[in-house]
């Protein structure tokens, strides 16, 4: 049985949210390996609306095992808030079908102050993060010195290693000219907020591999996009994970054939939110016009997202990068009725043609798109469920993509309504 990941193929916010949600229907354990509650998707089930940022898709269905991996940054309080928040609308959440990697480090309220501090300190130079401590957690991991869930069950070893985060972090504290803090200013939020979180701590590894061995159903979710990869993403505005599928396995506990089959998502055109390069960006009433029609805007921060045209390079390179199988595109309908719509099929550097996006901030931010024009389509293409049911030019736009990121759309979603989505290639096969 092939396991799926599905992960953006752009900046995030590329629809992940419906089709994770699609596909968590067939699946029987749904896995977050990255990222911590900077993403954000809003699920519509039977007219119910539910808020997700840091718990996986499949927890708001019944029957799946929803599990939270070593490769996120766990947030003890935005996670029993959210808990909370979907028990509220009566979805039972227990450690039966929710379990968290005891190895998972936490972001303390240390990290979110740290994250807020250096941005305001940068000004301009702003990176744009979602504030909620993540690149600070993830340093912190790296550097040996994390809090992990496991490392509330022991309060002697709490103590000691509170201080020596404290060390490193009240020395940049200083240097910012922000306010420093005490070790009770973190161990008395953790010690009550311990015997909450405590009951989900499991051997997440140890669980995937029994399941696998069971023959059930995995599917891998990931958060933000590919270029927002630490690696592979433009570089410093970027989120602090490896965003692309290989970390499907390593942010879980499994080994690099975990994955059968990689689904990258994208949106017919591109957005971004934060700072950072955008060639095919939009600042004219085009660019406000994909924004109104497309809805863009942010879920955790609310902010508006840049926009502008479809940019095949960049994709192409998510699917070299991520080893994407099979795309699902989605928003189309929000191209319906233009006159003309522009992809972007090569870069401008300094005068000469380059097929791939550069890794040097400075030539990341002096590309020129080149563009090939086509003609729109005036019919609708929303909650279209069949190939038949598309105009001829959408079927066009969406076949020249493929052949131009060198990758086939295996799902083509129409609007947000979960049925509204044509399958090409069902990614759970085998
Ligand atoms: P951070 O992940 O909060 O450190 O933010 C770093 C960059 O990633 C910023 O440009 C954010 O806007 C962006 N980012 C983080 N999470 C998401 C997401 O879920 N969707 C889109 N952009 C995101």
């Amino acid at each position: 049985m092939a396991n799926v990941a599905v992960v953006g193929a752009q900046w995030g916010d590329e629809g992940k949210g419906k089709i994770v949600d699609w596909l968590s229907s067939r699946a029987d354990v749904v896995v977050r390996f990255q990222g911590g509650h900077n993403a954000g998707h809003t699920l519509v089930i039977n007219g119910v609306e539910y808020k997700l940022s840091l718990l996986p898709s499949g927890v708001v269905r019944q029957n799946k095992l929803s599990v939270i991996g070593n490769g996120v940054v766990f947030d003890p309080w935005a996670f029993i808030r959210e808990v909370n928040a979907i028990k509220e609308k009566g979805v039972s959440v227990t450690p039966e079908n929710l379990i968290v990697a005891e190895n998972v480090p936490l972001i303390l309220p240390v990290h979110s102050a740290l994250d807020k501090a250096r941005e305001e300190a940068k000004g301009a130079g702003k990176i744009g993060t979602t504030g909620r401590g993540i690149g600070p957690a993830y340093e912190d991991k790296v550097a040996r010195r994390a809090i992990r869930l496991c490392d509330l069950t022991d309060d002697a070893v709490l103590v000691e290693k509170v201080d020596a985060l404290l060390a490193h972090h009240n020395a940049l504290f200083r240097a910012l000219g922000a306010p420093e803090m005490t070790p009770a200013d973190i161990l008395d939020p953790l010690r009550e907020i311990a015997p909450q979180v405590l009951p989900y701590a499991a051997v997440v590894w140890k669980q995937l591999d029994e399941l696998r061995r069971a023959g059930k159903r995995i599917l891998f979710e990931g958060a933000q996009g590919t270029m927002l990869d630490i690696d592979h993403g433009t570089y410093p505005y970027v989120t602090s994970s490896n965003t692309v599928a290989g970390n499907a396995a390593a942010g879980s506990g499994m080994g690099p054939r975990a994955v059968g089959y990689v689904l990258g998502i994208c949106k017919a055109y591109t957005t971004r939110v934060g700072s950072g390069p955008f060639p095919t960006e939009l600042l004219d009433d085009i660019g406000e016009l994909i924004g109104q029609k497309g809805k863009e805007f942010g879920v955790v921060t609310g902010r508006k997202r840049r926009c502008g045209w479809f940019d095949a390079v960049m994709v192409r390179q998510a699917v070299k990068t991520g080893g994407i199988d099979g795309i699902a595109l989605t928003k189309l309908d929000v191209l319906d009725g233009f006159d003309e719509i522009k992809v972007c099929v090569g870069y401008k550097l300094d005068g000469k043609e380059i097929d791939y996006y550069p890794s040097n901030a400075g030539s990341q931010a002096r590309v020129e798109p080149i563009y090939e024009t086509f003609e729109g389509w005036k019919d609708t293409t929303r909650g279209a469920r069949s190939w038949a049911e598309l105009p001829a030019q959408a079927v066009k736009y969406v076949r020249h993509i493929e052949e131009l990121i060198q990758a086939p759309v295996a799902l083509l979603s129409t609007s947000p309504e979960r049925d509204d989505t044509i399958l090409m290639t069902d990614p759970f096969a085998d």
